[in-house]
């Protein structure tokens, strides 16, 4: 085994942080700690301006080519900066209201856009809406919903939980968070709030299969002091923080 010792600050940074009304992101947090540059890519070399972090643009990229999505799917808007967001959540204001701005935009600090784990995504040739791209459910649109979970994302605010999210529906809205993160909510119909909180109560932790191989998947809480976490020498792991207070240890083993 291997121990690994985290910081209190490190439950702020990974592919399954949580940001919502109620965990807005902490400091200047992009996904992972490191110079904004090297951590950012385009979501799609056709369009060099909207930018997502490394693991999800690759991610991302490969989804398009494996279902031939090239050119029929459009990123609308990945990473923004704090700046971004007040200035869409300004705009929005003026143009919309409050009651549109409300459901539609993350107020600053509070969007998944600040992490560069989010995109929107929009039909192509269709004239796209910077706020509420089309996104229809059948088609090229309705193929990449369907199997996005096997490259990691999730659709992040599904129609029906609202409630839980603060957010209405968005179908051209996604959120990289990993595999196998993204095919166990998609199996379980958990939005992220609710995956958290499932991991945080399974006691004994999740253990995943997936083609030949095994996922662990354990919670474990944070201390305000740092925390050690033992994992074992010879696996990949990946550890993320969730914002919240604690980590999600994920080890892979073959079956
Ligand atoms: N449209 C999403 C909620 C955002 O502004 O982050
Ligand atoms: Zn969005």
């Amino acid at each position: 085994m291997t121990v690994l010792t985290l910081s209190a600050e490190d439950r702020h940074h990974g592919d399954l942080i949580l940001v919502n009304r109620s965990y807005p992101l902490h400091g200047t947090a992009l996904v992972r700690r490191g110079d904004l540059e090297t951590q950012l890519m385009a979501a799609d070399p056709a369009w060099p301006e909207v930018l997502l972090a490394r693991p999800a643009a690759l991610a991302l990229q490969r989804a398009m080519r494996d279902l031939g999505a090239e050119g029929k799917i459009v990123p609308v808007s990945g990473y923004r900066s704090r700046e971004e967001q007040e200035k869409i959540y300004r705009d929005s204001l003026e143009e919309n209201g409050p009651e549109f701005t409300k459901k539609y935009v993350a107020l600053p600090d509070r969007s998944e856009h600040q992490t560069g784990l989010a995109i929107d995504l929009g039909e192509g040739g269709a004239e796209l809406d910077f706020i509420r791209p089309s996104f229809p459910d059948d088609g090229i649109c309705g193929l990449f919903k369907k199997e996005a979970a096997r490259y990691g994302f999730v659709l992040r605010y599904p129609k029906g939980r609202e409630a839980v999210m603060g957010i209405a529906y968005e179908p051209w809205h996604f959120r990289y968070v990993g595999c196998p993160h993204a095919s166990i909510m998609a199996e379980k119909g958990m939005v992220l709030e609710e995956y958290l909180e499932y991991l945080e109560n399974c006691a004994d932790g999740l253990t995943w299969a997936e083609g030949e191989n095994l996922a662990e998947i354990r919670y474990i809480h944070g201390g305000e002091n740092g925390t050690e976490i033992a994992v074992p020498e010879n696996c990949p792991y990946q550890v993320s923080g969730d914002n919240r207070e604690g980590f999600i240890i994920t080890v892979w083993r073959r079956r």
